[in-house]
């Protein structure tokens, strides 16, 4: 048995939305066990700061990508393939959310939300496949790993309606797309967070104090660390996950397991 299971040395990785959030909590984390990691950003300057101060980990690349439009996915992948060839991981974390009472919520809000959420992370593993395909073994797959979450799955109240639908989609796609990329080496994952404190959760905390109803919904009643997610990207990233195909893991406290 190998004696580093959950060391990533020598593999590539592409984390989407890496830059900040749960994306950067990620990247840090794959770094931090060895891979080279690419990471997106809309903003060139953020992307290119965030990546400058993840080199103190390892090799962080900045690939600037507004990914609101397959067309944008297909030329990330172009970008990506022409600076780094290999790709072993690909992490399709970012995502997009729109919350609204259901009486005016807006028709504009599910094609943005569902393009980021789902048309953009298929269209991304469509364009890596041949690196991908290339990438993995038998014994070591490569790996995609889609960011679902809990209100995939369970009813949350969010009013984020356009949201949960797409988590769901992502969800099933995960599951569709393991079955089809088995036989290529390539294992899919989703993993589905619960509630951790980035941009998209900040209107559920004031001055950094988390709402309390919140926390007293939670099992563990607390939120998530990058610690949690981190550590569960690099497991299924990592000869440690390598058996690990089609599954839908919470990292969340408790919420969809305990509910
Ligand atoms: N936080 C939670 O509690 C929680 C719970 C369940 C699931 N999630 C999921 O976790 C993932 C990351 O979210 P987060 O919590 O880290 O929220 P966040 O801080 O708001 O980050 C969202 C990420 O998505 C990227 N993004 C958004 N729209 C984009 C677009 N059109 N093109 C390219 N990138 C885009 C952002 O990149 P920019 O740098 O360009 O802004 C950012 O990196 C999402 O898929 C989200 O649904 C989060």
């Amino acid at each position: 048995m190998s004696q580093d299971l959950f060391r990533l040395d020598n593999k590539v990785a592409l984390v989407t939305g890496g830059a900040q959030g749960l994306g950067r909590m990620i990247a840090e984390g794959l770094l931090r066990v060895g891979a080279t990691v690419a990471i997106t950003s809309r903003k060139a300057d953020i992307c290119e700061k965030a990546a400058e101060e993840m080199t103190a980990l390892g090799r962080c690349v900045p690939l600037p990508a507004d990914l609101s439009t397959p067309e944008a996915a297909v030329e990330l992948a172009a970008r990506f393939r022409e600076t780094l060839g290999a790709c072993h991981i690909l992490v399709n974390n970012a995502g997009k959310t729109w919350g609204g009472a259901i009486d005016s919520f807006p028709d504009k809000a599910w094609p943005s939300v569902m393009s980021v959420n789902v048309q953009t992370p298929f269209t991304l593993v469509r364009e890596l496949l041949p690196e991908l395909s290339a990438a993995g073994t038998p014994d070591d797959p490569a790996r995609i790993i889609n960011i679902g979450s809990v209100a995939g799955v369970k009813t949350e109240k969010l009013q984020a309606y356009s949201y949960a639908a797409s988590k769901a989609a992502i969800h099933m796609l995960t599951r569709d797309l393991a079955g089809d990329l088995a036989a290529r080496n390539i294992t899919v994952n989703a993993v589905i967070p619960g509630y951790f404190p980035t941009k998209m959760t900040a209107h559920m905390r004031e001055e950094d104090a988390v709402d309390p109803t919140l926390l007293s919904h939670i099992p563990v009643k607390r939120l998530g660390r990058p610690e949690d997610i981190a550590g569960t990207v690099i497991f299924l990233c990592s000869r440690g996950g390598g058996y690990v195909t089609g599954t839908l893991l919470p990292v969340d406290g408790g919420l969809v397991g305990c509910g």
